[in-house]
């Protein structure tokens, strides 16, 4: 299967004439939820489900392109900053082209199965005692001095690869959605998306949907107006209180008729949950989309009565398993015990 490069080369700004360095990301799954849908009185809602993506996340549309980019440049290493994802993607990603990568990460900030393979894939991972944004300050001033690029979604290219979810998308519906809803960390998606849906309308005319962007309440900088120096929230991916994008990712929002807003943890644990219970198990941070559509609509500020919603699901729930264990019940091996416990 050709990565996204191949399949939508014409619509990248990409240098001309390089080889892919692919691990046939994109493709993903667009899975419809009528349930969910008919909960939100919406008459489809659709997961676009990033999470099976090689490495489990969005990320990995942008570091195809951004890491091409860098092999064309005659890069030899690349650094970012990240609350993990980017991490494991970017690892993955130079591995296959041979670079060195260095990834600095928030010191405790970062869920088991990100960290786990940003080692495996060989990557230089580095904990910096202080948050996401202090560690991408860093990695941003050595890019600046040192032979080392920068694969942070402050590189266009990341921007090229990431809005061709949007493409994608609208291939698979035939037109675009009425609204799309994501959660908004350091703010890179929601400006690849809108750029990725701005070119199509450029392109082939046809309308533009809403966005709703949805940050965590103690994380939600672009909702507050200001920097959060603290940010907190248990969806850790969008644990980010100084947004890299921020001003694009307003005027995005804004721009698409929609807007950007935050919720609690509590909201963005329960669509998890109820995600699960359709079947797909994403990560905290992937819910945030849902639960932003459900506290749009049960405060009656948002009527999708007659509308197609797409939620875009980041991350696979298997990097991020510290949700809290269900109980489970230890028995002796015989079937007596089973079919007393399932009283069947
Ligand atoms: N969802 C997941 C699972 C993420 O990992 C991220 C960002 C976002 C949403 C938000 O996307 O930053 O473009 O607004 N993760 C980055 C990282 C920051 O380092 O992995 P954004």
């Amino acid at each position: 299967m050709p990565g996204i490069i191949e399949r939508f080369r014409p619509y990248l700004d990409l240098p001309l004439g390089v080889d892919p360095i692919t691990l046939s990301e994109g493709n993903t799954p667009l899975i419809s939820m009528p349930r969910l849908a008919s909960d939100l009185g919406a008459a489809e809602l659709h997961i676009k489900f990033e999470g099976s993506n090689p490495t489990g996340s969005f990320k990995d549309r942008g570091m195809t392109t951004a890491i091409t980019e860098a092999v064309s440049r005659g890069a030899s290493a690349v650094i970012c900053a990240s609350t993990g994802n980017t991490a494991a993607s970017a690892a993955a990603y130079a591995a296959r082209a041979g670079l060195r990568c260095v990834v600095l990460l928030p010191h405790g900030g970062v869920a088991s199965g990100k960290l786990a393979a940003a080692y495996t894939h060989g990557a230089e991972v580095v904990e910096v005692e202080g948050s996401f944004d202090q560690a991408l300050g860093l990695a941003r001033r050595l890019s600046e001095r040192a032979p080392i690029g920068l694969v942070n979604s402050l590189n266009p290219y990341r921007l090229e690869g990431q809005k061709t979810a949007a493409f994608e998308i609208t291939e698979a519906l035939g037109g675009a959605p009425d609204w799309l809803a994501l959660p908004v960390g350091n703010a890179g998606n929601i400006s690849a998306y809108w750029m990725g849906y701005r070119q199509l309308a450029d392109l082939e005319g046809g309308d533009l949907p809403h966005f709703l962007g949805v940050q965590a309440r103690g994380s939600a900088p672009l909702v507050e107006g200001h920097v959060i120096e603290h940010p907190e929230t248990v969806a850790s991916a969008i644990r980010i209180g100084n947004p890299a994008r921020g001003e694009q990712a307003l005027t995005a929002a804004e721009e698409s008729g929609g807007r950007i807003i935050a919720v609690p943890d509590r909201a963005i644990l329960e669509a998890q949950r109820d995600l699960a219970h359709e079947g797909l198990w994403v990560e905290p941070a992937s819910a945030a989309g849902l639960a932003g559509l459900r506290s749009e609509v049960e405060a009656g500020r948002l009527n999708l009565s007659g509308q197609r919603v797409v939620c875009v699901c980041t991350g696979h729930g298997l990097k991020d398993p510290q949700v809290p264990a269900e109980p489970t019940t230890l028995i002796p091996p015989n079937l007596q015990a089973l079919e007393d416990l399932l009283k069947l």
